[in-house]
C-alpha cells in the first residue's frame, strides 16, 4: 500500500516485530566468509536484506531459504568468494554497500557496487578513505565518495584509525578489511556505535579485540566458524508501536522478543527519562544478544534533551522521537545528530517539514531539532520522501492527530519493516 489513511485511536494487545535488520545483513555477509554452512533462524526478509542476499549469491555463495523461513548460507571461507560477473546492486541499502566495501577491498578480484538514486546520493568517502589507507583500490564518482564504485581487490595492510564519526557501518567495513590485512588494524570509535559486528565475529572465532573505545582485527589463523543464530526482533522496528503506545491515551501494548542491546536501545532510555510507563520483561541472552519483551502503557511525558553519546544509540529512532516529543510537555532538544542529514533522506529537514504540516511546533537545528509540546496534531497529507523510517514515523503521528492523515509513498516501510501496517492493525491501529 503506497498511500495510507490513518485515523486516531488507542492501541492494545500483543505483537512481535520483524527481526533485526543489522544482524540479518551481517549474518549473510559474515556467513559468506565462514568455513561451512551457517544456520540463521528468523532472518529479516525486507527490501534491504534481500539486496544483501542477492549480492552474496552473485559472489558465488549459495543461500537456501527453507519453508520455515530459515536460511542456510554455504560459506566459502575468507578467500573463497567468486568474482561477480554482474554489478552488485545494493538498491537502497547503505549497510549493504558499506559493509561490502570492507569485504571486497582485500579480495583477489574486481567488483562494481551500485545502488538506487537514493543510495547514489549518500556519502561513501567515510569508508573509501580508511580503506585506501590500508591499500585498497577503490574508484568512483567524486574521487570515490559516491556510487557507483569499482573495487580492484588488492593486498591490504593494517592501520590505526580514529573514526571521525560514530558509525557501525564504517567500523564494520574497516574490521572486515582488517581480516584480510597484513598486521594489526586498530580503530578508535568516538561513541558507542552498534556492536553486532564485534559480537558476531568474535563468536565465529575471529581475532577481534575490544578495549574501551579501541577495537582491533587481524587475519585469523583458523577458518571462521559458521554462525548458528536466531535473530531477535529489531528494536528499531519495535520503536514505532512503542512510540505510538507511549503517546496515545488509553494504550497498553506488549511487544515480544525485542533485541535490547545497549548500543541500540537509546530510545528506551529516553522514554524512561521522559516519564514513560515502560517495562522490560523476560530479559534473556539469545545468540549473543540481550533480548526481552517491552510492555508500555500511555502516560504523560515531559520534554528532555538528547545529545552526545546517546545519539548514536537511537540514531534511526530520531524521526519517531520527534513525534513523541510533540506530545511531551515543555521543550525537547535533539543535538549532536548531524548524521541524520546523510541517512536515506536528510532526516532533520524531512522530519521537520512533514511534522510542521501536521501543526507540530518543531524547529530545525544544524545538528538536530527543538520541539515544544504538547501539541494537538492535525491530520494532513504528508510525504515519506521515499524514506522508510519517515513513512512509519508519520503514520504514528497520524494515530494521535485530529481527523485523517494521509501518508504518501509509504510502501518503502518494507525496506526494514515488512508487514508494518498489518502489525499496527493487530493492536488496533486504524490504517487503511
Ligand atoms: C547500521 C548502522 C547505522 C544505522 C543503519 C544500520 C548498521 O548507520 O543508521 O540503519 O547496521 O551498521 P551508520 O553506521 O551510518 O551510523
Amino acid at each position: 500500500m503506497d498511500q495510507l489513511t490513518i485515523k486516531p485511536g488507542p492501541l492494545r494487545g500483543e505483537i512481535a516485530v520483524p527481526s533485526d535488520k543489522s544482524i540479518t545483513h551481517r549474518s549473510l555477509l559474515f556467513g559468506a566468509i565462514a568455513h561451512g554452512v551457517s544456520r540463521v533462524r528468523q532472518p529479516l526478509q525486507s527490501g534491504d536484506t534481500l539486496a544483501t542476499m542477492d549480492v552474496v549469491r552473485k559472489l558465488g555463495v549459495e543461500v537456501q531459504s527453507s519453508y520455515t523461513g530459515e536460511w542456510l548460507i554455504d560459506g566459502k571461507g575468507l578467500f573463497g568468494l567468486r568474482e561477480p560477473e554482474e554489478i552488485l546492486d545494493c538498491v537502497n541499502s547503505g549497510t549493504t554497500v558499506r559493509l561490502l566495501m570492507g569485504l571486497l577491498a582485500g579480495q583477489e578480484f574486481f567488483s562494481v557496487l551500485a545502488g538506487s538514486p537514493q543510495l547514489r546520493k549518500r556519502p561513501m568517502g567515510r569508508v573509501t578513505k580508511p580503506l585506501q589507507k590500508m591499500g585498497a583500490q577503490i574508484f568512483g564518482r567524486d574521487d570515490g565518495r559516491l556510487l557507483p564504485l569499482a573495487i580492484i581487490g588488492s593486498p591490504l595492510k593494517g592501520i590505526e584509525y580514529e573514526l571521525p564519526i560514530a558509525s557501525a557501518q564504517v567500523k564494520t567495513a574497516i574490521l572486515l578489511a582488517g581480516l584480510y590485512a597484513q598486521g594489526l588494524t586498530v580503530i578508535k570509535e568516538p561513541g558507542p556505535a552498534r556492536d553486532h559486528t564485534e559480537r558476531m565475529l568474535i563468536s565465529m572465532g575471529a581475532p577481534i579485540q575490544r578495549k574501551g573505545p579501541y577495537i582491533s582485527s587481524e587475519q585469523p589463523q583458523q577458518p571462521l566458524q559458521p554462525l548458528d543464530i536466531t535473530i531477535p526482533g529489531d528494536f528499531s522496528s519495535a520503536a514505532f508501536p512503542l512510540a505510538a503506545a507511549a503517546i496515545t491515551p488509553d494504550s497498553n501494548i506488549h511487544i515480544r522478543n525485542v533485541g535490547v542491546n545497549p548500543t541500540r536501545r537509546g530510545l528506551l532510555d529516553a522514554l524512561i527519562a521522559m516519564g514513560a510507563n515502560v517495562n522490560l520483561e523476560n530479559w534473556q541472552e539469545s545468540g549473543g544478544e540481550p533480548v526481552g519483551d517491552l510492555h508500555i502503557r500511555y502516560s504523560e511525558l515531559t520534554g528532555i534533551t538528547v545529545e552526545g553519546d546517546q545519539i548514536v544509540t537511537m540514531i534511526d529512532e530520531l524521526p519517531v522521537f520527534a513525534v513523541i516529543a510533540t506530545q511531551a510537555g515543555g521543550e525537547t532538544i535533539v543535538k549532536d545528530a548531524k548524521e541524520l542529514r546523510v541517512k536515506e533522506t536528510d532526516r532533520i529537514a524531512t522530519t521537520v517539514t512533514e511534522l510542521r504540516k501536521m501543526g507540530a511546533d518543531i524547529e530545525e537545528l544544524p545538528d538536530g531539532f527543538v520541539v515544544h509540546g504538547p501539541t494537538r496534531l492535525k491530520g494532513a497529507t504528508v510525504w515519506s520522501h521515499g524514506d522508510h523510517r519517515l513513512a512509519m514515523a508519520l503514520t504514528i503521528a497520524g494515530l494521535i492527530a485530529e481527523g485523517s492523515t494521509i501518508v504518501k509513498d509509504a510502501a518503502c516501510s518494507a525496506d526494514s519493516f515488512p508487514g508494518f501496517v498489518e502489525t499496527m492493525r493487530q493492536i488496533g491501529a486504524n490504517i487503511t
